[in-house]
């Protein structure tokens, strides 16, 4: 069958295809820990009960036609309440988007700001941006991390890339890492994104910072810091993504935002009208009843993150005590949302069939297959194949399962030599 260029080049997300084998073998009987896909289990990690309550009165209620294009405003005045409580960001309910999950906002924030060979600016590993690069036809600058910054990048790191660039996509807390921008980090970012646009001419596109802040309530002990807050002027340059998939446990519940500059946010509403990835009203007018009390968020995320906490310490701690061992493993002290960055120094060993470990991905099937643990590459992120380091999603096992997997792990990666 002929299709498009852009549909016969397009990759598939490889999380979803790595946990889809996972999740297959499981269906036949394999016993393996998935900790691929950043999902919750919701039989663990259950969705707020208000919320599942006033989804089904909004069902009964019947209010199952379309909802208004840029999302309820009921929705949209209490995201704009959270955010002055939260984070004391004033942004007027106009300037707030939803749709269905932070996907589309996403995309939409791609499409509004970039055409096609214009430069974008990303750091690796992140989740996504080579994806949204291509959708977009952009030029896409792929910036080095390292794990000694907790693979988040400095300014310096960007700096040789932003003249000419038109987006810069950042993420904190960090999907794949679960790691966090310190204040002096994004202070520096955001100087060099104001100094940078203090040299263009008003008939130039700025740079503007695409700032996926999706995991910002699920955070343990280092606090969060966002663009605007640090300095105000970023607030012509900055959109912001969020939702509730992650910090409610919500991820098929399918209700996100994005705010920011009202010309950016107009015409990514207008792009919606054509995609209509609206989010489910029902599952609006439940957001806005829970949004309308932000304890209710706090309560909920409360106990919800202290478990998250918990199995990523859990694991973590696992980790290190087989590094204690001798084990050529590390990782790296989990700051937020469900993730947690392990290094697996393996690759080019051999195992017991006489085969050779050539690539981080080689290692995941190894260790699906004989070590009953899955993990996502960090190629899967844009890395090179042979970096060592792997993300591992805790929010689909319990935390006996996940102390569970480290003796098979130690047994499996012993066993390569
Ligand atoms: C950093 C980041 N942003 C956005 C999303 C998208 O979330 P949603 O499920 O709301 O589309 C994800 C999902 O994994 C994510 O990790």
């Amino acid at each position: 069958m002929k299709v498009s260029k852009l549909a016969a080049h397009l990759v598939g997300s490889e999380i979803v295809k790595i946990g889809n084998e996972v999740n297959d073998m499981k269906a036949k009987g394999a016993q393996i820990a998935n900790l691929t896909i950043g999902d919750l289990d919701s039989n663990i990690y259950p969705i707020p009960a208000l919320l599942k309550e006033e989804i089904e009165k909004a069902y009964q209620n019947n209010l199952t036609n379309y909802p208004p294009a840029n999302g309820l405003g009921t929705l949209r005045n209490a995201v704009s309440e959270d955010l002055k409580y939260r984070w004391n960001l004033d942004y007027s309910p106009n300037d707030i988007l939803v749709t269905a999950g932070s996907r589309p906002l996403i995309y939409a924030t791609y499409k509004v700001i970039v055409d096609p060979g214009d430069k974008v600016i990303f750091p690796i590993p992140s989740w996504n941006n080579n994806h949204y690069c291509y959708l977009t036809g952009a030029n896409g600058v792929e910036v080095a991390t390292t794990p000694e910054n907790n693979f988040l990048p400095t300014a310096d790191d960007i700096r040789p890339h932003v003249e000419g660039a038109v987006l810069l996509a950042l993420c904190s807390p960090l999907n794949p890492t679960g790691t966090m921008f310190t204040k002096d980090q994004l202070t520096e970012i955001c100087q060099l994104i104001l100094d940078e646009n203090s040299k263009r001419s008003e008939d130039e596109k700025p740079l503007y910072l695409m700032y996926d802040q999706i995991y910002s309530n699920l955070t343990f002990d280092a606090d969060h810091y966002d663009p605007v807050s640090l300095f105000p002027e970023m607030r012509n340059y900055t959109i912001y993504i969020e939702g509730i998939s992650k910090c409610l446990a919500a991820t098929g519940v399918r209700v996100g935002w994005a705010f920011g500059p009202t010309e950016i946010i107009d015409r990514m509403k207008a792009l919606n009208t054509h995609i209509g990835a609206w989010a489910p009203k029902p599952e609006q007018e439940a957001t806005a009843k829970f949004y309308a009390d932000p304890k209710n968020i706090d309560h909920f995320v409360f106990d919800y993150k202290n478990k998250l906490k918990t199995s990523l310490e859990a694991l973590h701690n696992g980790i290190q005590s087989l590094k204690t061992k001798g084990l050529s493993v590390d990782s790296i002290q989990p700051m937020g949302a469900l993730y947690l960055t392990i290094q697996l120094d393996f690759i080019g060993k051999m195992k017991p069939d006489g085969t050779k470990i050539e690539t981080s991905s080689d290692l995941v099937f190894y260790l699906i297959n004989e070590g009953g643990i899955a993990l996502v590459p960090f190629s899967s992120f844009g890395d090179t194949k042979t970096q060592p380091w792997f993300r591992a999603s805790v929010g689909g096992l319990s935390l006996d399962e996940i102390n569970a997997c480290i003796p098979v792990l130690e047994q499996a990666l012993l066993n390569l030599k």
